[in-house]
């Protein structure tokens, strides 16, 4: 795990590799963070990085929620994302769950265009299959703000992880 203090001395590309994870499947945003060091904290390094998802176009925004997979979703998982998913025990959903979690995701893709974003480390799967239904009644504009405030606390997290 590095210090905060390597990271600040890696040469770019390498900086963007080691942070990239940080953003899912999204290593623009480390790329056009790592400019801005050397960061005297990861807390300001965390910062920095959700300051570069917000100067971002609305089209890279929607980029960036997009590459989030659906929760009890099909296809390969990044390892943080496997991660994820079985800290909110959503590796071990019963059969009923993972039907209704399809049917969620379902409504959710068709109303709003994108998957639905919600930290899972920060909640259980039956938090979650509550945050679903009443997440469908908000507006695309609401859910974009959510779904980058999560972004945000997924990111908080896989740094605490990275960073020593
Ligand atoms: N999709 C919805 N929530 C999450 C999450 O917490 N992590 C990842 N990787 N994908 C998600």
């Amino acid at each position: 795990m590095p210090k905060l203090g390597e990271l600040n001395a890696l040469d770019r590309a390498e900086f963007t590799r080691i942070v990239a994870p940080v953003f899912e499947h999204s290593p623009w945003v480390a790329a056009r963070t790592e400019s801005q060091r050397p960061f005297s904290s990861r807390e300001r390094l965390h910062e920095a990085l959700v300051a570069t998802v917000r100067a971002a176009s609305d089209e890279e925004k929607l980029c960036l929620i997009r590459a989030h997979p659906d929760l009890i979703g099909e296809g390969e998982l990044t390892a943080a994302s496997q991660t994820e998913q079985a800290s909110a025990g959503l590796d071990h959903a019963s059969s009923e769950e993972a039907k209704q979690f399809r049917e969620y995701n379902r409504q959710y893709r068709e109303r709003f265009g994108f998957p639905f974003v919600i930290c899972a480390r920060l909640n259980k799967k039956e938090a979650i299959a509550r945050a679903f239904p009443v997440r469908l009644q908000n507006s695309r504009e609401q859910e974009i703000e959510i779904a980058l405030q999560e972004i945000s606390k997924i990111a908080d997290l896989r740094l605490r992880d990275l960073v020593e």
